[in-house]
C-alpha cells in the first residue's frame, strides 16, 4: 500500500520553504561577489590556479529559504603541500573577512574561516582539487564530487528535497553533526534521488528495518555495521549515513509513520515547546515517584562536535558509576548552555545503608577463614551468618546515597578532556526541588522531553 501526499499540504509547506526569487537573487550576488574576490585575491598572489567554487546546498538549489549558510571552497591543485594549502587558503580568507561583519578560525581536520556577512553565515574552506573522491586528501575534498554528482541528478527534484529537508528538521532527525546524529543534507538528497520523491521517501521509511542497504550506482559494498547504509556514489567505500544513529533512524521510521496517520503541518513546522515552570516540574517529580539528580557545570569554551560526544560520554559514565554502586539508572539526558547539565533520572537516589556481600563457602576452610577474620568484630558489619553454606555479611554500604557517589566520584570517571577539567574545577549535584534552581530557559525546553 503506498500513501500519497496531499497536494494543497505540499504547496503550503513549499510556500515557505521555497526561497523567493528575490532571495535567490540575492544570494546569487553574494555568492558571485565573494566568488570574484576570492579569485581576484589568488591572482594578485600570483596563483592563478587556486579558485572558489560553490558548493552544499547553495549551489544545487536545495537550500530552504531563511537559511543563509554558504559553502564556499577555496580549491587548491593535488599537489600543493598541506601547509601551503593551510597557509595560502586562510591568507585569502582572511583578505575576504577584511569586509565580515564578524568572523573565526575554526578547526576541522584543517582550518578553515566562518564569517557572518550582510546576514550570511559562510565558511570559507580550502581544500585540493584531487582527481577523484577516492583519492581525496582531506576530508572535505569529498564535497566538489558530492557537489557534481547531485548538481547532475537533481534537476527537477529540489522541491523533493526542500519537503524531506523540512520534514526531518521538524522532527530533529536533521543534522549530521556529533550533537544530532541524524541525516545530512548530502544524504537527504541522495534518499531523494534513489526513491524518486519525497512521498516515496516517506512511503518506504514506513517499513525499514535497521542493515538496509541504499546503494544507487551498484557498487561492490564493504560490510558496514550501521542501521542504515547508503553507499556514497562518489566515493564507494563511504557509507554516507555513518553518522546516523539507530535512535535517529528509528525515529524518522516513527514520523513517517505518524505523518500518513494524519499528514498535517505541524510535520514540517513543530509547535512550539513551552518550558517548564516550577510548578510543572514539581508535579511532575511528584508523579513519577523516582529520583531526578542533575549534575551542573560550567560548559567549556569549545565546538559543538567536541563538546557533545562528550556529554554524552559523561552520560554513559555517571549511570555506569551509579549502577557499579546498585543504583537502577532509568534514564539519562544532556544539555548544555552557559552551563551544563546531565540530568539523571534514578529509581531511588538513597537505597539502604545496609549491603549483603556474600563471601566463601563454609567448607573451603582457607578462603572461609580469611573471610571470617577479615569481617568479624568490624564496625562496618551489621551481622554475619551463613545462607546456602556460604558465609555472608551485611555490611554499611560506602556509599548509601548517590548525590554523595556523584559528588567525590564523578571527577574520577572518563568524562573527556575538557569536561574533566570542568568538573574538576566544580561541580553541583542538585535533586528534585533544587532543580528549579535552573533557569535556563532552553533547559527547562528540553526538561520537558524528559520527565
Ligand atoms: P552542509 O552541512 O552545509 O550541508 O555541508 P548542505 O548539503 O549544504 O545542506 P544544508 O542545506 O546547508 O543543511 C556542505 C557539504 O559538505 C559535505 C556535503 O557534500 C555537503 O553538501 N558534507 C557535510 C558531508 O559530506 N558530510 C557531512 O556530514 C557534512
Ligand atoms: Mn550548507
Amino acid at each position: 500500500m503506498k500513501t500519497s501526499i496531499p497536494t494543497s499540504l505540499r504547496s503550503t509547506v513549499l510556500r515557505k520553504i521555497k526561497p523567493t526569487s528575490k532571495e535567490q537573487e540575492q544570494l546569487s550576488g553574494i555568492v558571485s561577489y565573494l566568488i570574484e574576490k576570492i579569485d581576484a585575491t589568488a591572482s594578485e598572489l600570483g596563483l592563478s590556479d587556486v579558485f572558489a567554487q560553490l558548493v552544499g546546498s547553495a549551489a544545487r538549489g536545495t537550500w530552504i529559504s531563511g537559511t543563509h549558510d554558504l559553502d564556499l571552497f577555496i580549491t587548491f591543485p593535488e599537489h600543493t603541500s598541506r601547509e601551503d594549502l593551510e597557509k595560502i587558503g586562510l591568507l585569502i580568507a582572511r583578505e575576504i573577512t577584511k569586509e565580515a561583519d564578524i568572523w573565526e578560525e575554526r578547526y576541522a581536520e584543517h582550518p578553515y574561516i566562518n564569517m557572518k556577512f550582510k546576514g550570511f553565515d559562510i565558511d570559507l574552506v580550502p581544500c585540493f582539487r584531487v582527481s577523484s573522491a577516492a583519492s581525496i586528501k582531506s576530508a572535505v575534498d569529498r564535497t566538489p564530487f558530492h557537489n557534481e554528482f547531485i548538481k547532475q541528478k537533481i534537476v527537477g527534484l529540489e522541491d523533493e528535497v526542500l519537503l524531506l529537508k523540512q520534514f526531518m528538521s521538524a522532527g530533529g532527525i536533521y543534522g549530521s553533526e556529533l550533537k544530532t546524529h541524524g541525516f545530512s543534507g548530502y544524504l537527504t538528497e541522495l534518499l531523494v534521488i534513489h526513491f524518486g520523491s519525497f512521498g516515496n521517501v516517506l512511503n518506504a521509511g514506513c517499513n525499514w528495518h535497521p542493515g538496509l542497504v541504499i546503494d544507487l550506482e551498484g557498487h561492490t559494498i564493504l560490510k558496514h555495521n550501521d542501521p542504515l547504509v547508503v553507499i556514497d556514489p562518489t566515493d564507494p567505500k563511504r557509507n554516507v549515513a555513518a553518522a546516523l544513529s539507530i535512535n535517529k533512524f528509528s525515529k524518522f521510521i516513527d514520523i513517517c509513520r505518524s505523518f500518513f496517520e494524519n499528514p498535517a503541518e505541524e510535520f514540517f513546522f513543530s509547535p512550539p515547546v513551552y518550558p517548564l515552570n516550577d510548578i510543572e516540574i514539581m508535579e511532575r517529580i511528584n508523579l513519577r515517584k523516582s529520583s531526578i539528580i542533575a549534575v551542573v557545570f560550567k560548559t567549556p569554551d569549545i565546538v559543538d562536535d567536541v563538546l557533545y560526544p562528550q556529554l554524552y560520554k559523561m552520560e554513559q559514565s555517571a549511570s555506569a558509576l551509579l549502577e557499579q554502586h546498585d543504583f537502577t539508572v532509568f534514564k539519562t539526558g544532556s544539555w548544555a548552555g552557559e552551563d551544563s547539565v546531565v540530568l539523571l533520572e534514578l529509581e531511588s537516589s538513597i537505597i539502604p545503608n545496609v549491603k549483603k556481600h556474600i563471601g566463601p563457602p563454609v567448607w573451603l576452610r582457607k578462603h572461609a577463614e580469611a573471610f571470617k577474620s577479615k569481617y568479624k568484630g568490624s564496625e562496618d558489619v551489621f551481622s554475619m551468618y551463613i545462607e546456602d553454606g556460604k558465609y555472608v555479611v551485611d555490611i554499611q554500604r560506602k556509599y548509601p546515597d548517590a548525590r554523595l557517589l556523584l559528588k567525590s566520584r564523578l571527577s574520577k570517571c572518563s568524562l573527556g578532556k575538557q569536561l574533566t577539567s570542568s568538573v574538576t574545577e566544580g561541580f553541583e549535584v542538585l535533586e528534585g526541588a533544587d532543580i528549579c534552581r535552573i533557569i535556563d530557559v532552553d533547559f527547562r525546553v528540553i526538561l520537558r522531553n524528559l520527565i
